[in-house]
């Protein structure tokens, strides 16, 4: 067959390629080893005449060059026929599938936010182990060595001298050996207490401890802060009270309450009629506190508070039971 009848089989062989197959034979019978273009290259090697072999060479050429030129966009063209006959039962007008969202737990986003307003008034976020030194834990926070707390009871007690933190308090000690004073610092964690599960106890829960140590700190800078802290948790109004109490690390030592948030101090059952919600506890750290971390108590001060970040967000939110907390049921999850 001469060249230019070839070339017209080619462009019509070529439009009628409708699948992969056909493209696959059209290919191997024009340009495969024993394919028509591939045999008339071979006859070249008969022609003596060097222009006209130049001339052949250049007409088969083009030949060789329609045929992959036709394949390639035959093979382009069945690309997209194959994937719209794929899509052609997906309707890509119906609406999506919703998906789920998860959220922060309740007691991370009450830590955040009673973080940030501590970091607002210019303490930083530190943290320490969960499994702690007992002498971190209880010792150098001036615990006497029969203290209660310390008992098995109380305590989870681990080898070599350790406890699982039943405070946040450690922290304290770990802060003031690593640096010296000023210290503004805002300490978040988990600690644990050997405590039989109920409503209002888990053997696992969240503290958020607080102190500053500086050259004059007094305990009206602990009220301030306090008061600046209870107004911007549990909103503007409500006021808040320190009753003396008692801790081994810190003298004088309270307790703060603050004003019912469901009666706002007239008393009801959130409150067992007094009007008072018992939210922390805190002091002025002890001598034998800042004596145990070489701190000179001549020449410096210091207040410390610590709270149940459960307790908090059950005020908060309402929610009567601490287990709610723990038992991640998506509804109760859902609803902050
Ligand atoms: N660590 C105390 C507790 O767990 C709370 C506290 C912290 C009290 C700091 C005073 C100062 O109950």
């Amino acid at each position: 067959m001469d060249i230019q009848s070839l070339k017209k089989e080619i462009e019509s062989e070529g439009e009628k390629i409708k699948t992969a197959s056909e493209l696959a034979s059209f290919k191997a019978g024009y340009t495969g080893k024993k394919g028509s273009v591939t045999l008339l290259f071979e006859g070249l090697k008969e022609i003596k005449d060097r222009d006209e072999k130049k001339e052949k060479g250049m007409q088969i050429n083009a030949l060789k060059n329609l045929v992959e030129e036709i394949s390639a966009l035959k093979e382009k063209e069945l690309i997209s026929l194959k994937r719209a006959e794929e899509l052609k039962d997906i309707d890509v007008t119906l609406p999506p599938h919703e998906a789920a969202q998860g959220s922060l737990h309740p007691i991370n986003l009450v830590m955040d936010s009673i973080n940030s307003v501590f970091m607002r008034m210019g303490f930083t976020i530190e943290e320490g182990p969960d499994i702690e030194l007992a002498e971190y834990n209880f010792t150098a926070l001036n615990f006497p060595d029969d203290h209660p707390a310390m008992d098995m009871h109380d305590t989870f007690h681990m080898e070599n001298g350790y406890v699982l933190r039943t405070h946040t308090s450690p922290i304290q000690i770990r802060a003031m050996l690593k640096r010296q004073p000023p210290l503004k610092i805002i300490a978040p964690g988990r600690v644990y207490r050997r405590d039989a599960v109920d409503a209002s106890h888990s053997p696992v829960f969240h503290q958020v401890e607080g102190f500053m140590v500086a050259t004059d700190v007094k305990f009206s800078d602990l009220k301030g802060i306090l008061n600046v802290f209870t107004e911007e948790i549990f909103g503007a109004g409500l006021k808040t009270r320190f009753r003396p109490s008692f801790f081994p690390f810190t003298e004088p030592s309270a307790e703060v309450d603050v004003q019912c948030v469901n009666c706002r101090g007239k008393g009801c059952k959130t409150c067992k009629s007094t009007g008072w919600l018992e939210i922390m506890g805190c002091g002025m750290i002890h001598v034998n506190v800042f004596k145990a971390v070489n701190y000179d108590p001549e020449k410096y001060t210091g207040f410390a508070f610590g709270m149940g970040v459960e307790r908090v967000a059950m005020l908060k939110y309402g929610i009567s039971d601490m287990r709610h907390f723990f038992e991640n049921d998506i509804r109760f999850l859902k609803q902050f």
